[in-house]
């Protein structure tokens, strides 16, 4: 198993854990764009016993993936530790991840994601148990910085979970109650990193290296997690490490390299699902996702809610480009894409 680079020095580019989002195929693209970090999306402690085909799917992963930890939400100590244990033996994981954050009402409802933040005794035993069952495979967390308004308890919670042995932690920095509105409180990120010994990984509303590097700089965290942003540029990636780097910004990539990330995720989908029409219909709120991030994207998404098929979308990309991008380009285009 390879490391994992939690320390300072590395700054690991961590792709957010997004249910319905971040599938294999979607983290492999990060993962080309210089994600160094991969979560599953989270699954259910419950899913685990049953052992049900979904759970399998979430669980999947290929081992260029590394590392990659898989991320479970419940709210019963001894099923959480036994859920990660079977985990472990499964599919060995790098790490565990413990949600602690989901803000869903039907996970909140039982007690789990973000409603732990409001119950530090359970969260306590939840982390303790997972930290004991699966040792010495390290166990993360991703939390939210608290409740609501009136109850803000990230750095106190980060300090419980230290003390239970988590090895590194994920901080969004919205309350359960802005849900994903408002703006992520990079203050009170900033304060947990400040006040504990683990390292922070920074999260919220990183849309740019720019943004990136400035948190880094204004805040002690060790890392950065980046979700919504990468569902429309996945190559953010490779720009925040440029960034980084040389301090200097790089562009984003051409409309056909846009186009042929679409496309080679149309491909990997169609593979991974061995059927095309549904695996393209699955697609559709992705590749809206993607158009956010081209000219006419209005236009674009009307066509993309109804792509059945491989040759349609590349039909809309060859249109796109040849409409949008100068001709050397598209000489690329014909010569490489289609
Ligand atoms: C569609 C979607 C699904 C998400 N699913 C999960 C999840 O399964 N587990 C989790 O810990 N967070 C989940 N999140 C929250 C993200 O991991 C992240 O904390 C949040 O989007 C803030 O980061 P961002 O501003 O970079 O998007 C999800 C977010 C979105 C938009």
């Amino acid at each position: 198993m390879p490391a994992l680079p939690f320390s300072r020095a590395t700054f690991p580019l961590y792709l957010a854990p997004m249910a319905g989002v971040t599938d294999k195929s979607f983290r492999q693209i990060c993962k080309n764009y210089g994600a160094d970090v991969l979560v599953t999306e989270f699954v259910s402690a419950e899913g685990v016993f049953r052992r049900n085909q979904r759970t399998r799917e979430y669980l999947d992963f290929d081992e260029i993936e590394r590392p990659i930890g898989v991320q479970l939400f419940g709210a019963d100590a001894a099923h959480m530790a036994e859920a990660a244990r079977q985990v472990v033996d499964w599919v060995a994981p790098d790490f565990i991840d413990l949600n602690f954050g989901c803000p869903v009402n039907k996970v909140v409802a039982k007690n789990g994601g973000s409603a732990l933040l409001k119950d530090c005794p359970t969260l306590t035993t939840v982390a303790e148990s997972v930290v004991q069952a699966v040792a010495p495979v390290p166990v993360t967390a991703k939390i939210r910085i608290g409740w609501d308004a009136d109850l803000i308890n990230a750095p106190r919670v980060a300090k419980i979970l230290e003390n239970c042995g988590i090895a590194a932690l994920a901080v969004h920095g919205r309350t359960r109650a802005q849900g994903y509105s408002g703006e992520a409180d990079w203050r009170v990120i900033g304060e947990v990193a400040q006040s504990t010994a683990l390292p922070v990984i920074g999260n919220g509303d990183l849309f740019s290296a720019e943004t990136v590097s400035r948190r880094r700089a204004e805040t002690k965290i060790s890392g950065a997690m980046i979700g919504r942003a990468a569902m429309s540029a996945p190559w953010i990636f490779r720009q925040i490490k440029h960034y980084l780097t040389t301090g200097e910004a790089l562009s984003p990539p051409l409309f056909f390299e846009r186009w042929n990330v679409i496309l080679d995720h149309c491909r990997a989908q169609v593979r991974e699902w061995g059927v095309e029409e549904p695996a393209i219909r699955s697609l559709r709120a992705r590749l809206m996702a993607y158009s956010k991030n081209l000219p006419e994207a209005k236009s674009l998404r009307d066509k993309f809610q109804h792509v059945s098929t491989i040759a349609e979308v590349e039909e809309i990309a060859h249109r796109h480009v040849g409409e949008n991008e100068s001709a050397g380009s598209l000489k690329t285009l014909a010569g490489g894409l289609i």
